[in-house]
């Protein structure tokens, strides 16, 4: 048996760090053990501009953790292929993120029609500028368990087709459509996996009660989409990386009767991959998960410092307090056996 880990620093590929005083807060538990996390762009006003992806890098920067963010895009139908260009130039900004309109949380400005993004796609193209899609159709007509796979045939399978280099993230995928599409599509086409799609179900959110805390955007799909994501995570292909989507909220707007999307796992997330790689005799396959196929596909550095990871019971708490206020963190009260010693 396997006790004791020593990896280098793992990177998380999609992250929502938030804005004022809940930054600090998440930074704290991101930095314990990530050296690097591609920052999500959908603030209450959205990184839409190079302007505001550097004055939001400068204001993370600010708090003086050994982490560097790795800063997205807001897409919007106004961005101009200048602006992509000088993304590209910035060197701070590593991806563009595609929100449908309406999709989740802060996306009422993302995009209504993907065909008229073609143009910019080009662009990215062109400049190796890599897309990051959250990919579900946002239409309130489509079944939320069908969104993602809709999401596949009307768009990312004509995205890939006509921008055949486009660098193209398929973020948090949550069914066996898109571990499929993935797995046949080009080196060029990743995806980002969840610790919540590895491990539960929608019976974990629905099955004796609602559970407000495992409700996230992609849902939770059948068992058997979360087996083959499962899978996909413990695979050793190198198309699926980390990504934990870690999404704050308070307690009391999730435990709501209109509760918000988003599941809180940064306290715990590398030692929550641990658990789920060590449960299928996979943990020999962390590592590269975690620290190296991410870093190879956005083209950067590995890490040198590293984590040792320890097989040691851990429970995680109840509630989190932030501000006087709570928030409860992925698997609440749940005992996992890994910590970073
Ligand atoms: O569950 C989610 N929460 N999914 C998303 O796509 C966004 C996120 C958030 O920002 O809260
Ligand atoms: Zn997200």
């Amino acid at each position: 048996m396997i006790n004791e880990l020593i990896i280098n620093k793992p990177d998380d590929m999609h992250l929502h760090l938030r804005e004022g005083e809940i930054l600090g807060f998440v930074l704290k538990d991101t930095a314990r053990q990530f050296a690097r996390a591609i920052v999500m762009p959908n603030l209450n006003t959205p990184v839409t501009t190079v302007a505001l992806a550097e004055s939001y890098y400068e204001s993370i920067k600010d708090y003086g953790y050994n982490f560097e963010p790795l800063m997205t895009l807001y897409l919007t139908d106004a961005l101009s292929k200048t602006e992509i260009r000088k993304a590209k130039d910035s060197k701070i900004i590593h991806g563009v993120k595609l929100y449908p309109a309406g999709v989740t949380t802060n996306s009422k400005n993302g995009i209504v029609s993907v065909d008229s993004c073609f143009d910019l796609f080009e662009e990215m193209e062109k400049n190796d500028l890599p897309l990051l899609v959250h990919g579900e159709v946002s239409d309130p007509k489509v079944d939320i368990f069908d969104r993602e796979k809709m999401f596949i045939d009307k768009y990312l399978t004509r995205i890939c087709e006509n921008f055949p280099s486009l660098r193209l993230v398929f973020e948090h995928i949550s069914t066996k459509d898109a571990v499929e599409f993935v797995v046949n599509s080009s080196s060029k086409v990743a995806a980002t996996i969840t610790p919540q799609h590895a491990m539960l179900s929608r019976n974990d959110l629905l099955s004796g009660g609602v559970k407000p805390h495992n409700y996230c955007l992609p849902v939770l799909k059948r068992e058997i989409h979360q087996k083959v994501i499962l899978e996909a995570a413990i695979s050793g292909n190198s198309k699926f990386f980390l990504g934990i989507d870690s999404a704050p909220h308070l307690t009391s707007e999730k435990e709501s009767a209109c509760g918000c999307a988003g599941i809180y796992s940064a306290k715990t997330a590398i030692e929550l991959y641990a658990e789920i790689f060590d449960k299928n005799d996979a943990l020999d396959k962390l590592s590269d998960f975690s620290n190296k196929f991410g870093a190879d596909f956005y083209n950067l550095p590995y890490n040198e410092e590293k984590i040792r990871l320890i097989r040691k019971e851990y429970q995680i708490p109840q509630q989190l307090e932030f501000n006087n206020n709570q928030i409860t963190p992925f698997l609440a009260g749940q005992t996992i056996h890994w910590q970073i010693s």
